[in-house]
């Protein structure tokens, strides 16, 4: 079966980028082929470890590109150059606009630090979420991957891990064990699932196409 290409979106350190190529490498996701990193700032240490695993990557930067609609723009073609069939938002810190996720529908996802419903939407990202569900006092977090729509964090959930709160967490402990436990194993998990979908679609397709 042909692999679905993905590309992946990151701001930042870009564990859950590594999640995804280490599970590419080991077979883990089978389905799909990493063929573009796709950074929203220059320095982001992502970008150091798609290098490192010879995976092309590219640097979009909203100041860069001057507006929202450019920068978008700027995005849509460097998919299109790839024939990218699939996004996996992993940390990536920028709201994209309707009219671009209504481009690539059940075509992105998204991995968030919380369980959804909870700790979600405009302002939750990153520490932030952790910060808000000590703040709260929930005994149980954990990390959600969802289908990317117009609201933010509000599209179909895929995957869903719980992960315990410990007496004395910081949002620091609590940030690497949410992230051990759960984002690094359901990002990979719904990648393949979601990959796998869209390549036996094109199977069909091709399958219809050539009767
Ligand atoms: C991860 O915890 C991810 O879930 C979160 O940012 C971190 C990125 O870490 N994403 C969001 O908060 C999105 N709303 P990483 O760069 O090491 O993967």
């Amino acid at each position: 079966m042909k692999k679905t290409k993905i590309a992946v979106f990151c701001s930042g350190g870009g564990t859950n980028l590594q999640a995804l190529l280490d599970a590419e490498k080991s077979g883990a996701i089978e389905s799909g082929k990493i063929c573009l990193v796709l950074a929203n700032n220059s320095s982001a240490y992502a970008l150091e470890r798609a290098k490192n695993a010879g995976v092309p990557t590219a640097v979009v930067t909203r100041r860069q590109t001057g507006s929202q609609e450019a920068f978008e723009a700027e995005i849509l073609r460097l998919l299109q150059e790839y024939g990218i069939e699939l996004i996996v938002l992993a940390g990536f810190m920028s709201i994209l606009s309707e009219n671009f996720t209504s481009k690539y529908p059940k075509r992105i996802i998204n991995i968030h630090p919380s369980l959804i419903p909870s700790f979600c939407g405009k302002g939750f990202y990153g520490l932030h979420v952790h910060e808000a569900a000590l703040a709260y006092g929930v005994k149980v977090t954990g990390a959600t991957v969802h289908f990317v729509n117009e609201i933010p964090d509000g599209g179909q959930i895929i995957l869903q891990k719980a992960v315990k709160v410990h007496k004395g967490d910081t949002p620091e402990k609590l940030q690497r064990r949410v992230m051990e436990q759960a984002e690094w194993k359901i990002l990979p998990a719904a990648c393949e699932k979601v990959a796998r979908e869209i390549a036996i679609k094109g199977e069909k397709y091709e399958h219809i196409q050539n009767q």
